[in-house]
């Protein structure tokens, strides 16, 4: 049966971009996108679902006093479509345990780093103040800890000495686009769920980690 994928963005909408068309390539295989909600009005990634004809929704944090509040009326718009599935993509807000609580095993978050490595806001640049090597992204089962759920799966990118803030934010956001549509894949198939904490696989992680890894290695210099 067709899986239901509803995601929740913030702001530009390139990770949804990117998810819309891995839907439509059959590499998401038997998953609609059946809502787009942001907690900003103004955020781009609306006007692209608009225009994929999916159903555009805002729940504006502001018009609520408090975080449980905000979560409460999210989650009963999020579940007028019972999805399967519920993909942050550039959502920028933390949820509460009893929101994350409630999609258990079917909330996915990508973050611009190389978990643990970076939790939190500002991620570029604390990879290029700490001078590591390698940096990356992650896609991650959401648990109550603000980006510390198992990690599903990783690109590394190679931090270049030319690097700034914004060469280097591009180059991560391009391995987003690769890792998200590949995680949401193996969670569709039944390839990697959660249980007791942590991603289980069908197959060995090794294996998937590195599927993720070897283009991004390939294409660095
Ligand atoms: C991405 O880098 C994501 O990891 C971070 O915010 C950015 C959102 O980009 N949390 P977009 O809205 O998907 O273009």
């Amino acid at each position: 049966m067709t899986k239901r994928l509803v995601i929740l963005v913030s702001g530009r909408g390139s990770n949804l971009q990117s998810i819309l068309a891995a839907c439509r390539s059959g590499q998401i295989p038997d998953t609609q996108v059946v809502a787009v909600i942001s907690n900003r009005p103004s955020a781009r990634a609306l006007e692209l679902a608009m225009a994929a004809g999916i159903p555009a929704l805002t729940v504006d944090h502001r018009d609520y006093g408090t975080r449980t509040d905000f979560d409460a009326a999210l989650q009963k718009q999020i579940d007028e479509y019972a999805p399967d599935i519920v993909a942050l993509a550039g959502f920028m807000r933390q949820l509460t345990p009893a929101f994350v609580q409630h999609y258990e095993g079917k909330l996915l978050n990508v973050h611009p780093s190389l978990l643990p490595a970076f939790p939190g806001l500002h991620t570029h640049a604390q990879a290029l103040r700490q001078g590591v090597c390698w940096h990356g992204a992650s896609v991650h089962f959401v648990t109550a800890e603000l980006d510390a759920g198992p990690v599903i799966i990783q690109a590394a990118v190679a931090v270049l000495p030319a690097d700034d803030e914004r060469s280097l934010a591009m180059r991560v956001l391009d391995a987003e686009h690769r890792i998200y549509p590949q995680a949401l894949a193996w969670l569709v198939s039944g390839r990697v769920t959660y249980a007791a904490g942590r991603a289980q696989w069908r197959e060995p992680p090794q294996t998937a980690m590195r599927e993720a890894i070897a283009p991004s290695l390939e294409s660095s210099p």
